[in-house]
């Protein structure tokens, strides 16, 4: 079996930093990617995939090669391989407007791709009946479960091309954080596996299939600001209701929430009855701030989690003196969003237990990928 490598590829640079428009130029391809270097594996844990579940977290890092490759599951060699960045997003405000015959909620809701993601790392894989994916968290399936091989699995079913594929993911997203991190790594495979297959579809192919999978997948392929409704798989562009370089700090508590679970303890007599296009066109002109920023998910979460609420009421208080707009949960939670300055307060400067990461609002240009801003 050939050694089983990906490429780093040089990843080109998409819409400029603190424009407030989206730039929209005309679509180009991306520039196709050639093998340049030996992916670093020094930091991922490996396993090949597997129907058993989850690796026991006491299992040590191997060499990822080693571990990961069944035995016909090795990347092409010489094959083309792609480096990608896989984003997360914020919900700048989030309304659910009804419970569905299907058990799923309606909403309506500002989405924003922002800049805190993992690395993802694709070839196309030698193997005829499986994907091989490997991962730096071992608490993550590797199997079925996993979205990123239910993406690949509906990429082959959608276009018909027969390919399955090497994937790393390096995490830095956290999940059970209403950041959407899970969802971002299936739309990069989509997009990912599509690049290496030549295009077989299109953009707006991927979005439309995106939505049998996941509710929020669809969105990473707006250009990165979309009012999103239905479950949040109808998605549309919007134009970015905020300067992009707007400092941005999340913090999470290290107990993430339960998507289901606070669908699930939503009181729908307790809902906002803001007008959800409405909030959408004050955001538009007076930016983030507290009554525009509602999020109907608070209240189930902070049900679960009392602790939650203590945090986003203690960085909104401490806040005050540094220029903070608004500070609001994003999704199902458990992430708080402060938005308007990234500076960390001093309480959770000092909690080692709270995740904590600044941000920065992203977007894409049609026919390329998302990327980091300058501030990664
Ligand atoms: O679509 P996704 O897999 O992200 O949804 C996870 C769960 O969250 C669903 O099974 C459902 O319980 C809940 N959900 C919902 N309404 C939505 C999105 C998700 O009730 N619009």
């Amino acid at each position: 079996m050939p050694p089983a490598t990906l490429a780093a590829v040089a990843p080109s640079r998409v819409a400029p930093r603190g424009s407030r428009a989206l730039t929209r130029g005309a679509a180009r391809r991306a520039p196709s990617c050639r093998l340049s270097a030996v992916a670093p594996a020094s930091r991922l844990r490996s396993s090949p995939v597997s129907a058993s579940g989850p690796r026991p977290s006491s299992r040590r890092a191997h060499s990822l090669v080693a571990m990961a490759a069944p035995d016909d599951a090795g990347a092409d060699e010489g094959a083309d391989a792609m480096s990608v960045f896989s984003p997360s997003k914020v919900n700048l405000f989030l309304r659910i407007v009804r419970r569905r015959p299907d058990g799923f909620h309606d909403l309506a809701s500002l989405f924003h791709v922002i800049d805190l993601g993992d690395d993802m790392r694709f070839a196309r894989s030698a193997s005829v009946t499986r994907d091989t994916l490997v991962c730096s968290d071992d608490t993550i399936p590797l199997d079925g479960r996993n979205l990123v091989i239910k993406a690949l699995d509906l990429f082959r079913a959608k276009t018909g091309v027969n390919q399955y594929f090497w994937v790393e993911l390096e995490k830095k997203v956290p999940h059970g954080a209403g950041l959407g991190g899970g969802s971002g790594n299936a739309a990069t495979a989509l997009w990912a596996a599509n690049e290496l297959c030549g295009r077989p579809a299109t953009e707006e192919e991927l979005l439309e299939w995106s939505g049998d999978i996941g509710s929020d997948i669809s969105v990473f392929f707006s250009k990165g600001a979309a009012y999103c409704t239905g479950r949040g798989e109808i998605v549309e562009d919007v134009e970015p209701p905020l300067p992009l370089d707007t400092p941005m700090l999340l913090v999470k508590p290290d107990v993430g929430l339960s998507t289901p679970q606070i669908f699930k303890a939503l009181d729908l007599d307790g809902l906002s009855d803001e007008d959800p296009l409405k909030l959408l066109e004050r955001i538009g002109k007076e930016g983030c701030k507290d009554e525009i920023c509602v999020n109907d998910l608070e209240a189930p979460a902070f049900g679960e989690l009392p602790e939650l609420l203590e945090l986003k009421e203690r960085l909104r208080r401490e806040g005050e003196a540094s220029g903070v707009a608004s500070v609001f949960m994003s999704g199902s939670g458990s992430t708080i969003v402060q938005v308007g300055s990234d500076a960390v307060p001093e309480f959770v400067e000092k909690d080692e237990a709270l995740f904590r990461a600044k941000t920065r609002l992203i977007t894409r240009e049609k026919g390329k990928w998302y990327e980091p801003s300058a501030l990664r």
